[in-house]
């Protein structure tokens, strides 16, 4: 092991007993291997005839998804060049929303074609830099090719929604369910100088075990998975004067224990009278202002409950803070801190509060609110399974949306753009010298395992399929692809499968990243409790060492 010196005969040592270090060549090709193996396993999952993962954690509970980045969530990786493939699919679906399978697999792809690079004795620095300008050129060419929109149609989000969803678990579902994620990013997107914005996290989306995925609605409001806290209460308040409270209603509990003697029966009731005093005050100072609902982040005493019923005010306790915040911006109220400072003007406005039973349990509508852009998407499903995935799959149609409200441009799918991409960047690396050359057609090759993944899911043979749509690209049939459905190569803009190319772009940007990240590396050391990655045994999976990519 390198991690000592001699100095004078004397053996010098830097790094702790039991540390390890791998370097070189070697430490590349584990890294490599770690990252590919982790691409791999994802492949399967790609497109409308991918597979589902069923994911089980040490507790037991079971995940069912094809969403690329929750199967690496949720696979608890462990090495540290494969955790660089989960970071992949994070940026990608941070940044983008979709996409994330095809992020993770591409990367892989590049690393494949480096490390075939590197056993020719290309640099991993001439490699790095020739992914760098093949990126470029990737890029600019989804920019020239892209089709821009025109959002007064929603025809396109809403395609490239159900697109993003046609891999899912809900895909049944996914005309209704695309409308619903259009309909939501439009109610919240606002309009900035000439450009939209949307924010997905705007949308509020609660989910409710019972029915079926298309009873799944858009609510025109808030709704909050919380009854009604005392019975003697209104169920539907009309023209509702919201206070929003983060203040207990409740006499604090004192921080340190205090012991009060009492010594007789009347001292007890002027304690208990005392206090009920207290919490009397509370409901009229909130009477006072004029509310009727009352919506509190913290707890509300018994009593103070019965009072506030008494008033015939509807109240809810213990509401998120997150919820909180949404309320306040649907209903133009103020969260109100400290109750003695509550006035009128603090006050929300919805048209309409009322408790209704959902499935087993009680939710609270809080609709017609003041401010129109607040929406729920309320999730129905037959199992809890169902329903997190009908949830994810939902989240990755938003993000299309929003993405496609932000830049009003589309590219179709079905492996057509990363072709096109693949075909021009052989061009363009002609006309570099050498060994880049090399680098940039490796990454015009790499970006084929898209077409190619999704003709193998798809069960067909993907050498005819590839060559033929190779041709057909080099004729100018820019959006030739593979429908995987029908099992024809077609064109991809007919068949209605768009996708935004913000998704696109991104995903060229996360792959590219990670790749050249991992390339750099020469040198790994691993301090005490973990070895470093063993050389793989002929090029084989690594073993040992590393829970989690054992069983690859
Ligand atoms: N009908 C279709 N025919 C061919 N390809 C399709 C069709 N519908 C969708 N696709 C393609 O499927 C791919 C998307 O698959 P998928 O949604 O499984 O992966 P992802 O978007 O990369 O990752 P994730 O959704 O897990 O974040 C895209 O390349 C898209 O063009
Ligand atoms: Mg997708």
């Amino acid at each position: 092991m390198s991690t000592a010196g001699q100095a004078g005969g004397v053996p010098v040592l830097v790094l702790k007993e039991g540390s390890s270090r791998s370097r070189g060549k070697e430490a590349q090709r584990t890294n490599i291997m770690a990252a590919k193996i982790v691409a791999e396993s994802v492949k399967s999952s790609l497109g409308p005839k991918g597979m589902d993962k069923m994911l089980v954690d040490s507790f037991g509970d079971v995940t069912i998804t094809s969403d690329g980045r929750t199967i690496l969530d949720e696979m608890d990786i462990q090495h540290p060049a494969a955790k660089m493939m989960v970071e992949v699919a994070k940026t990608q679906d941070n940044e983008a929303g979709d996409g994330t399978t095809t992020a993770v697999i591409i990367s892989g792809e590049l690393l494949n074609k480096a490390e075939e690079l590197i056993e020719k004795n290309v640099h991993p620095t001439v490699i790095i830099d020739g992914y760098k300008k093949a990126q470029e050129k990737a890029l600019e060419i989804l920019e020239k090719i892209a089709i821009t929109v025109d959002l007064n149609s929603q025809d396109y989000a809403k395609k490239a929604a159900m697109t993003s969803m046609a891999s899912k678990l809900v895909a049944e579902h996914r005309e209704y369910l695309a409308e619903i994620a259009v309909k939501s990013i439009l109610a919240v997107a606002e309009k900035v100088d000439d450009k939209y914005r949307a924010d997905v996290d705007d949308v509020k989306v609660e989910k409710k075990t019972g029915e079926s995925v298309q009873e799944t609605k858009l609510i025109q409001g808030i709704v909050l998975d919380k009854d009604v806290s005392h019975s003697g209460m209104p169920k539907r308040v009309e023209k509702a004067k919201i206070a929003l409270l983060d203040c207990p209603l409740e006499i604090e509990k004192t921080e340190f224990d205090a012991k009060i003697n009492i010594e007789s029966p009347e001292q007890m009731e002027a304690f208990l009278k005392q206090e009920e005093n207290m919490l009397r005050e509370m409901v009229e100072k909130i009477a006072k202002v004029g509310a009727n609902v009352v919506l509190c982040e913290k707890g509300v005493d018994d009593m103070v409950q019965h009072f506030l019923a008494r008033k015939g005010m509807l109240t809810v306790r213990r509401i998120k803070k997150s919820d909180m915040e949404k309320l306040a911006k649907a209903t133009g109220g103020k969260i109100v801190t400290n109750l003695e400072a509550i006035t009128a003007a603090d006050l929300g406005y919805a048209n309409l509060v009322e408790e209704r039973k959902v499935g087993d349990d009680k939710m609270t509508f809080i609709e017609g609110c003041k401010h129109p852009r607040a929406v729920t998407i309320l999730i129905r499903g037959g199992t809890e399974r169902i329903i997190a995935e009908a949830e994810r799959s939902i989240h990755d149609a938003l993000c299309v949306v929003r993405d496609i409200v932000e830049e009003p441009k589309i590219v179709a799918g079905g492996g057509s753009p990363e072709l096109e991409m693949s075909r021009q960047l052989k061009k363009y690396a002609e006309t570099l010298p050498g060994r880049e050359q090399l680098a940039v057609r490796g990454f015009a090759e790499a970006l084929e395992a898209i077409p190619t993944t999704l003709t193998e899911n798809a069960g067909l043979d993907p050498i005819d399929i590839l060559s033929d749509l190779r041709a057909r690209h080099e004729k100018g049939e820019i959006w030739a692809g593979i429908e995987v459905v029908s099992g024809k190569i077609q064109d991809m803009s007919k068949a209605g499968v768009y996708e935004p190319l913000a998704v696109k772009k991104q995903i060229i940007k996360s792959a590219t990243e990670a790749a050249s990240m991992l390339l750099k590396i020469d040198d790994v050391i691993a301090s005490g409790k973990m070895r470093a990655p063993p050389t793989p045994p002929g090029g084989g999976p690594p073993g040992g060492g590393y829970p989690g990519m054992g069983e690859y």
